[in-house]
């Protein structure tokens, strides 16, 4: 652990409104860091452990059809706290690099800035929740609203990507929001270019923080 408490390793979130492509591109990512030497471990949101996984479907089934906002947003802030718990720190605590297909900014985003929820009770219920966990570089894999759920076949909709479209803009207002008020974390990638072209800069994006963290291939941060 650093002064901070925060343990070694390096850990990079995904985040996006829909249909921009990110379980791909973490996977694309995954290699290619493996491929550089490091030691690197991929999960996601919600799911990642048995409990989440059991959540998963509760929360995006597409026949659940209704759940109050807080429900949601304590069962998703339920499989995040059993993911950290059981996944995320242990392995950061091993010095390996963790990429999360979403963490908390989602439900900032979807539960704050979508459902209407007091933010600042979301961020501290995140915080009580993640033991004050927060990710080293988040990628907000961003393009327009329509054009994403453009993206998404009828069939393979959850519950969430159902919501109006009014919904999702203010989930894209809100990850815009989040990006510029933090710009040392984030980094924004437009994810309606060429899915080469969007993994080549999400590639450098991160290699570029992992260096400036003094994070190198199977080795532990030096800080
Ligand atoms: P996806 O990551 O496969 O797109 O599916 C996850 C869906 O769940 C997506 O619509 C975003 C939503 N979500 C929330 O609303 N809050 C959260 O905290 C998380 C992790 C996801």
């Amino acid at each position: 652990m650093d002064a901070a408490g925060k343990p070694g390793g390096f850990f990079i979130t995904f985040e996006g409104p829909e249909g921009g492509g990110k379980s791909t591109q973490i996977h694309r990512l995954a290699a290619a860091l493996a491929e550089e030497g490091y030691v690197v471990w991929t999960t996601r949101e919600p799911g990642g452990t048995r409990l989440g996984e059991m959540i998963r479907p509760l929360l995006l089934g597409p026949q659940q059809t209704r759940l109050s906002p807080w429900t949601e947003a304590l069962l998703f802030t339920a499989a995040r706290a059993e993911l950290v718990d059981e996944v995320i720190r242990p392995r950061l605590q091993r010095g390996e690099v963790v990429l999360c297909d979403r963490f908390s900014d989602s439900t900032l985003a979807y539960q704050g800035y979508g459902r209407g929820l007091d933010l600042k009770t979301l961020q501290r219920l995140q915080a009580e929740a993640t033991g004050h966990l927060t990710p080293d570089r988040t990628l907000l894999l961003n393009l327009p609203v329509e054009a994403g759920l453009a993206r998404i076949p009828r069939n393979a909709q959850d519950r969430l990507d159902r919501e109006t479209i009014a919904f999702h803009q203010r989930v894209h207002a809100g990850y815009e929001q989040m990006a510029a008020q933090d710009p040392q974390r984030w980094r924004e990638v437009d994810a309606s270019a060429d899915p080469d072209q969007v993994a080549r800069r999400i590639l450098e994006e991160a290699l570029a923080a992992l260096r400036q963290a003094g994070v190198h291939p199977a080795q532990r941060r030096s800080a």
